[in-house]
């Protein structure tokens, strides 16, 4: 048995600390001259969406792996830099660095024909261009780094004399200076750039096509998220959801008291937008809300849907990213309008010897519930476990998707959204079901 993992980002690397702790054989090819992937600032692989000023938002004792807390000296929401650094120490601690094959790039994986399980990897790195085989591939190239513009681009954008950027290229906030801003989206990017550009731009305007319930870093002194923990957990989500709303009440109260839209969903039916200085730049005037872009106007004009209209410099698409898979052939395998249907959001039922890891968008982190990934994988890879018959993991997806309908908002940003607990157990629960299958 041997695996080939694609990419080393915190997804990748967990794969290979488990795969090496159970003694399974792999190869991991990073694209990249480190590992980190979307943490690692300036990425060279050009991938990384992180920018000068990132912290993360989901607090540090619920993002470490399970098998090695962050240091004790970390702040709650550390830096990227402190993140990249962290998993350098990952990859050192479980002596995984000699076997990351650095600067290589995984160009093609298809499945050999007749071979049933076995694929036939292409990367191309430092040595030259290779094609070797293996009994399983784990994709762990992450999601966020393939930028989704508006689709299709608002009315006149082409027109548009001022400049139009994606938030994956932005990095420093000098960029915003001076400039009148119009952010895009009401995600955590948006709300990130939105409040540097309000302290450095000459005016921020942040447009948005639905409201959102935005939840602070901290609640009664506490990461918001630690609120939340494994006990808590197992409350059902209206439960949860009254909760919080109330301690939000308490906290921050209404969104529309800010000038934001009334939020077409309930609160949990969305990715959570987690910032502490959004609505109060909000209060302060320093951003104004504004619906969704009408059109261009010519020049650097812009006309929203309240037919309201401004001049700006600088528009910047916070509107999120695809799955995408370059190294597939489409009929080997694809994520159009990011579906990705897959059992317990890991195997591929059609292609079997396929696995994807971090392949989810937690209310809450990825990293534990990655790491929980790789543990059901190398249970499958040993032999430990077995995977339930085609036709039952189709039903379960088919379900699965019936329930996603009806748990979160409608949009490509949810396609692969879960519950950080409910999903942890999911996967312990599976892990038993398949060892009684082996
Ligand atoms: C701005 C931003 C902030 C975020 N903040 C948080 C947060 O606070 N908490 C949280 O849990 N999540 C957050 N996320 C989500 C983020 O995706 C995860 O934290 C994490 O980066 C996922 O790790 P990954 O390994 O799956 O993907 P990545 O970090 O993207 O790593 C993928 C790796 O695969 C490599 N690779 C890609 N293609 C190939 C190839 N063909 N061959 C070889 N190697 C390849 C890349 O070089 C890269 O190193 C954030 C995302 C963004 C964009
Ligand atoms: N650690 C941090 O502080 C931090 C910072 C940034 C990002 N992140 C993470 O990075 C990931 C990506 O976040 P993101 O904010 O970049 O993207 P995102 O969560 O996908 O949000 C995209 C936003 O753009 C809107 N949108 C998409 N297409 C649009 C269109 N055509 N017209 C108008 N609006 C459109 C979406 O609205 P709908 O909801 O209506 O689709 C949504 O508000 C998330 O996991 C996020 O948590 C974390």
């Amino acid at each position: 048995m041997k695996a080939c993992i694609i990419g080393a980002g915190s997804s990748g690397i967990a794969a290979a600390q488990v795969l090496q702790a159970r003694g399974i054989d792999y190869d991991c090819f990073e694209k990249g001259s480190q590992v980190g992937g979307n943490w690692r600032y300036e990425n060279d692989n050009g991938m990384s969406s992180a920018y000068r000023s990132l912290h993360i938002n989901t607090s540090r004792r619920v993002m470490a792996f399970r098998s090695l807390p962050m240091p004790d000296g970390y702040p709650d929401y550390p830096d990227h830099f402190q993140m990249a650094s962290y998993f350098d120490e990952v990859v050192d601690r479980y002596r995984l660095r000699e076997r990351i094959r650095f600067n290589t790039e995984v160009l093609d994986a298809r499945p050999v024909e007749g071979g049933v399980g076995e694929w036939e990897v292409t990367v191309e790195g430092p040595e030259g261009r290779e094609t070797n085989r293996y009994d399983a591939v784990l994709v762990a190239n992450g999601h966020h780094w393939d930028a989704r513009w508006p689709e299709p681009a608002f009315p006149g954008a082409e027109e548009f004399e001022g400049e139009q950027i994606h938030a994956h290229e932005y990095r420093e906030s000098d960029l915003l200076r001076g400039k009148r801003v119009l952010v895009v989206g009401i995600g955590n990017s948006a709300v990130d750039i939105a409040v540097e550009s309000s302290r450095i731009g000459e005016t921020t305007f942040l447009a948005t096509r639905r409201g959102a319930w935005v939840l602070p870093k901290y609640l009664n002194g506490k990461p918001i998220d630690e609120v939340l923990n494994p006990v808590t957990g197992l409350a059902p989500i209206p439960v949860q959801r009254a909760v919080t709303k109330l301690s939000l009440g308490v906290a921050v109260g209404d969104p529309t008291t800010y000038g934001l839209p009334r939020p077409d969903h309930k609160l949990f039916e969305a990715h959570p937008t987690v910032s502490s200085e959004f609505l109060p730049r909000l209060g302060h005037g320093d951003i104004t809300a504004k619906p969704n872009i009408d059109r261009f106007t010519g020049g650097r004009g812009v006309r929203f849907v309240d037919g309201s209209e401004e001049e700006v410099d600088l528009v910047v698409y916070c509107t999120g990213y695809k799955i995408s898979f370059p190294f597939f052939r489409p009929e080997v395998f694809s994520a159009p309008d990011n579906k990705l249907p897959l059992f317990r959001r890991v195997v591929a039922v059609e292609r079997p010897g396929l696995y994807f890891i971090g392949f989810i968008q937690p209310l809450g982190p990825i990293m534990p519930l990655a790491e929980a990934q790789a543990e059901w994988i190398a249970d499958l890879l040993s032999g430990r476990a077995a995977l339930p018959a085609p036709t039952a993991m189709r039903r379960e997806i088919a379900a699965e998707e019936e329930k996603q309908r009806k748990r979160f908002v409608a949009s490509k940003r949810h396609t692969v959204e879960v519950d950080f607990y409910p999903y942890l157990r999911e996967i312990r629960r599976e892990r038993k079901r398949a060892a009684s299958r082996a």
